[in-house]
């Protein structure tokens, strides 16, 4: 290879020059096509024709073009959504489809708090509508269809307390009707005929229940499960009961609304958390730990709280690790039993 002189290099200079400068332009082209874009125009556009006032007028002026997102870290979520769902608040209506429509009031969240995902599930960090719900074959988190959102409620509330819900109160009673519960366990209690179902609400995606629960060997070859007799509708709000079988979430503030602190809820903590495996009341469950029906406990909820958040010094009881809404459910059983 020879050294060649810098005019001789010129023209391959220039057509490099061009190159790039073309690729730039395809670059800009494609940038303007994101398809967020597109919805923000659409947005700034329906913003300006119903601007009444010279201060609405400005709002629209100042409107910046960009991604937009909502940061959840008690939940370790980064929701972009908003960046095309930009009228979750809005005011009016503005007559539109998703994503420019108004959402509907569910309770008090609001979703700079909240989010979408943890109700809606998809993917928050995406930016394409493709990405962000999840509609790629093999997409880790696929959007949850409306009529299956309340599923996600779950996660935080307790179904007894939830106002409202019709749809998962009708699910759990079809589930509780159909003799699930007598091959399957829940929450510790159960069958062992089949798997336990804690959590198959999030490792399953809603279509395979229903293929499941319509045949089972379909999907599990050999399955000793019968097809579940009941109409399409109804095996709509089966799916969407145990859609809601999932780990509530572990952050204390959104679980706040988990365990209701009252004493049904902490007796069947005090079962499903195996205190009755070492304490007796009434004469059943173990003997390591004192009779806490004796103990006498009435009005020392501070004492109950101080054992059940730390043990006692030396204590041979193993730490509970229990969740705050938790102890109280459990207190207020124990104290319950020893009223007079
Ligand atoms: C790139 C723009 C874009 C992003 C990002 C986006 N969406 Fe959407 N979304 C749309 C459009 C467009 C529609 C209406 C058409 C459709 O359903 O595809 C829609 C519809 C929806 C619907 C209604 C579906 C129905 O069946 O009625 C839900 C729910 C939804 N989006 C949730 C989300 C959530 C949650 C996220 C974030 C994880 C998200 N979207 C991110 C553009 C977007
Ligand atoms: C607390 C749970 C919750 C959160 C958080 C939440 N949604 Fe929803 N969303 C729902 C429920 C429930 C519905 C169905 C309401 C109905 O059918 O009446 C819904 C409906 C929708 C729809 C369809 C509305 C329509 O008009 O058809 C869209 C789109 C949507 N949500 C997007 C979002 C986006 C984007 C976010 C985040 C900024 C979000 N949601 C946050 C629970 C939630
Ligand atoms: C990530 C956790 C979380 C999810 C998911 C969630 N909620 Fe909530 N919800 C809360 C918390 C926390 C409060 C209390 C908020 C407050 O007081 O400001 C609450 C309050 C409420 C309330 C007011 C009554 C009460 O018990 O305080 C209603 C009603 C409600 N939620 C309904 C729903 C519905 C319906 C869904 C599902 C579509 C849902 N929530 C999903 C955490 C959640
Ligand atoms: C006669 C016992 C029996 C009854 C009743 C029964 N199942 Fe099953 N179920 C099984 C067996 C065995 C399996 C494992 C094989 C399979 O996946 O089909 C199974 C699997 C499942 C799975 C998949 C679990 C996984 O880990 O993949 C779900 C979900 C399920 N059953 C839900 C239900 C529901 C809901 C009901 C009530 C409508 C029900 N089952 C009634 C025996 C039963
Ligand atoms: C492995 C056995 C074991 C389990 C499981 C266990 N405990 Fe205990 N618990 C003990 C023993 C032993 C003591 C006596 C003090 C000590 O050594 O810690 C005790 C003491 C206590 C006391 C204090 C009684 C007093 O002296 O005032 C309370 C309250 C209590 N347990 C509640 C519970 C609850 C609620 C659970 C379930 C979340 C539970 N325990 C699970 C063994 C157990």
């Amino acid at each position: 290879m020879t050294l060649q002189s810098p005019a001789k290099l010129m023209p391959w200079f220039l057509l490099a020059s061009v190159v790039l400068f073309i690729l730039m332009l395809g670059g800009i082209a494609q940038d303007s096509q994101q398809p967020w874009k597109s919805y923000q125009r659409d947005y700034i556009r329906r913003k300006k024709n119903s601007a009444q006032t010279p201060a609405e007028q400005r709002a629209v002026d100042h409107f910046r073009m960009g991604i937009r997102q909502i940061e959840v870290p008690e939940l370790g979520r980064v929701d972009r959504c908003t960046t095309c769902h930009l009228a979750m608040n809005h005011p009016d209506k503005m007559d539109a489809d998703p994503p420019l429509r108004r959402h509907p009031q569910i309770g008090p969240h609001s979703f700079e708090e909240f989010g979408c995902t943890v109700c809606h599930r998809g993917n928050g960090l995406a930016t394409s509508v493709e990405a962000a719900h999840g509609l790629t074959p093999d997409a880790a988190s696929p959007l949850l269809p409306t009529k299956f959102v309340n599923a996600s409620c779950l996660a935080c509330h307790n179904l007894n307390a939830l106002p409202g819900v019709q749809n998962l109160k009708t699910g759990r009673q079809l589930f509780e009707n159909n003799g699930c519960l007598t091959c399957h366990a829940l929450n510790g209690t159960g069958g062992q005929i089949g798997p336990a179902l804690d959590g198959i609400g999030q490792r399953r995606e809603w279509d395979w229940f229903i293929r499941h629960f319509k045949d089972p060997a379909s999907v599990s070859p050999g399955s000793a499960m019968p097809p579940v007799q009941l109409a399409d509708a109804d095996l709509e709000l089966l799916t969407l009961y145990v859609l809601s079988f999932v780990d509530p979430v572990s952050d204390p503030y959104f679980t706040s609304k988990w365990i209701l602190p009252n004493p049904q809820s902490g007796r069947e903590l005090y079962f499903s958390r195996g205190c009755i495996g070492c304490h007796q009341l009434d004469n059943i469950g173990g003997s390591l730990g004192p009779d806490l029906s004796q103990l006498g406990l009435r009005g020392k909820a501070a004492r109950l709280r101080y054992v059940l958040e730390y043990t006692l010094p030396g204590a041979s009881m193993p730490h509970p690790d229990l969740r705050p809404d938790e102890r109280e459910a459990l207190i207020a059983f124990l104290l319950d039993l020893n009223q007079p």
